[in-house]
Order: structure tokens, then sequence, then C-alpha cells
């Protein structure tokens, strides 16, 4: 939960530096292989030595990484002297087709997170931006990786969810993936929903690449086709049921963001489905400081110099009023997300 500064200002600091030595511990465990083995040693845990044995690593460190991770609450002592992972630890950190696995998200905060912070006084005296698509192939893919949990569960799931449109997806669907990054979401929509037909739309050339890569190596290339874009959007009208938006809305260069979600609403069908998850920045000073709004605030700051401005309700509302899109649903996900729905009318 986000501190305020109601609690000792001394505290507040050393649980935020605490915080960032945590995440490098977690990266490294992850990086190394170290929570794997020590979750497939199950409730009795893993020995250091052994542990450094196994996996090609210096004893001593080993013995102090788990120590660490023990202080952390990430580890529990197993039995004679063997380590341990905690409850849900597991989930978080080691089974990557759990949706709450955060293991990429800590890696790619760790490696490329911190490339981006270091040039953080230039960009703020510059005003200059080192969007997403300047970062390169290794980062799209990681990217890739970070989304993957939720795209079963936004496929089937939430798709699933919203009125009226479980139906027509079993009937057989097209659907639009705008911003499709590595083709993951549009991959598990194909396979969740047999007589859809899917494309994939992205600006980001690595990420187009990994995509077709991606198709061409599922079980559901016949269906999904892939497109690099332009800024303009795709220009088609009137040729889908659905379009999705993962993780997208908020990445989109705010000063062409109307013009994409117009070309985004010409290309649905009437009464065709916009679907977006994404993070929604609090209104007031109020809102900065409500838990519910944690993750928007920290990727506001965490993308600032991708030239990412992460908008509003006002704003999101303000881009379907534009788009003829109406909004029918507005849900909270997780304090991470917001979960909206619009229909073109
Ligand atoms: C955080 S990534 C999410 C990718 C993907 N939806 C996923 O679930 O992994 C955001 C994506 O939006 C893409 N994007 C940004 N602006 C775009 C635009 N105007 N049109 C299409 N894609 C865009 C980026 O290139 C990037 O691949």
């Amino acid at each position: 939960m986000t501190k305020t500064p109601a609690a000792d200002p001394t505290d507040l600091l050393w649980d935020y530096l605490k915080g960032f030595h945590a995440v490098h511990h977690l990266a490294m465990g992850t990086e190394m292989g170290l929570f794997e083995k020590i979750a497939a040693a199950g409730v009795s845990g893993c020995n250091p030595s052994d542990l450094a044995g196994d996996l090609g690593l210096h004893p001593p460190y080993v013995d102090v990484w788990c120590r660490s991770g023990y202080h952390y609450g990430f580890l529990e002592a197993g039995e004679a002297g063997c380590f341990r992972l905690a409850p849900m630890m597991d989930k978080l950190l080691v089974d990557t087709k759990d949706p709450r696995n955060l293991a990429p998200y800590i890696t790619s905060t760790v490696n490329f997170g911190s490339d981006d912070l270091r040039s953080y006084p230039e960009f703020f005296r510059t005003g200059g931006t080192h969007r997403f698509q300047d970062h390169g192939e290794d980062f799209s893919r990681h990217v890739g990786d970070t989304t993957a949990g939720f795209h079963t569960v936004v496929a089937r799931h939430m798709l699933g969810g919203v009125p009226g449109l479980k139906d027509k997806l079993a009937a057989g669907a097209a659907v639009l993936d705008v911003g499709c990054g590595t083709a993951g979401l549009i991959i598990k929509i194909a396979q969740a929903w047999p007589n859809s037909q899917c494309h994939g739309i992205d600006i980001d050339p690595h990420g187009v690449e990994q995509a077709r890569a991606n198709v061409a190596a599922s079980d559901v290339a016949g269906r999904v086709t892939v497109e690099a874009v332009g800024p303009d959007g795709i220009g088609r009208d009137e040729a889908f049921d659905l379009a999705v938006m993962f993780e997208v809305l908020h990445e989109i260069d705010d000063a062409i963001r109307p013009d994409v979600l117009k070309d985004v609403g010409r290309s649905l069908k009437p009464g065709g489905v916009l679907f977006i998850l994404d993070e929604t920045y609090p209104s007031d000073l109020a809102g900065l400081r409500d838990p519910g709004f944690n993750f928007a605030v920290q990727t506001q700051f965490n993308e600032l110099i991708w030239g990412n401005v992460v908008p509003t309700i006002e704003m999101q509302r303000d881009l379907f009023a534009g788009a003829g899109l109406k909004e029918i649903m507005r849900e909270p996900i997780g304090g991470i997300f917001t979960k909206l729905v619009a229909v073109k009318e």
C-alpha cells in the first residue's frame, strides 16, 4: 500500500530502500533459477549448499541470498537447515501460466526499467523521449512475457463475460487486436473461440516480427494475421465485431490518440464492441494517494520518458465520445487495471 507522510518519514524512506533491494533479490533469484529449484523441492525445501552445487553458484553467496529471502518473507524455513518457498510464491514467481506471476515484471523492472531511470535526468533537461518502440527486440519480447499471464483470463473469461459477446464469439466473430505486441493475446483469443478470425496490428516492428513467428508456430496460424501499421491505424471500415486493447490505450501517443480511437471506431461494425484493459490515472490529488490507483501512478512515472500519458476517466470518456462509442462497462481489476467496454452506436 502507498505510504503517506502520516507514516514516520524515516521509516518511509528506509522501507522504500528495502523495497529496492528486495526487488533486486527477487530478480536475481528468478534469473539464476533459485526460486524454480526451491519450488521443485516442495515443502522439505533446499539446503543452500546443495542449491549452489546444483546451479553452479558460489555457496557462501547463495547462503546469504537464502537468509535474505527468509528476511524478506519470500522463503520459509524447511527441514534441517533447508529453505522452502513461502506460501503463494510458487504462483507469484515460478508458475509462468499463472496470471498473478510477477517474475517477468520484476526482471524487466530491474533490467530495462533501471536503464530508463538512469537516463531520466537527461530527459528531464531535454524533454526528449525514448519510446516503447525504441527499446529493441529483447524488450518487445520481455513485454510479451510480462503480459502473458493475463492473456488466457482476458481471452476466455473477460471477453466471455461481456453481455452478448460470448454468443457472437462462439458463432464466429471478426476480432481486431490493436497493439497486439508479440501476439500472445490474439493467439489465445483464436484458441478460446475456434470460429473466430483474428487480426493483430502494431506499430512496433520488433513486436510484429515476433508476433508473426509466434502465430506461425501456433495451432491457429490459419485464423490469425498480423499487420504492421503506421500511426494512422488500420483504415478499414466496419470490418470487425470486436476490437481489443490490452495495456495499449495509455501507450498510444496522446497527440494521435483521438484519431487512433476514431479509426478503431470506424473499423467496428454497428453494435461492435471495444474491450480495453488499461490503467486509469487519478483525476485529483486525493486519487494520487488512493491505493486503487497505485499501479497507474507507478506506470505514469516509469513510462514518462516513453512519452506515455496514462489517461484519466475524463480523458477515456472524451476518447469514446469522439469515436462514436458508448461506454457500457467500467470495473477496477485487482487495483491494477480498469476493464472498459464500449459499444459502437
Ligand atoms: C504494453 S504493450 C502491450 C502489447 C500486447 N497487447 C500484449 O498484451 O502483450 C503496448 C503495445 O501497443 C503498441 N502501440 C502503441 N501505439 C500504437 C498504435 N498507435 N497503434 C498500434 N499499436 C500501438 C506498442 O507498440 C506495444 O506493442
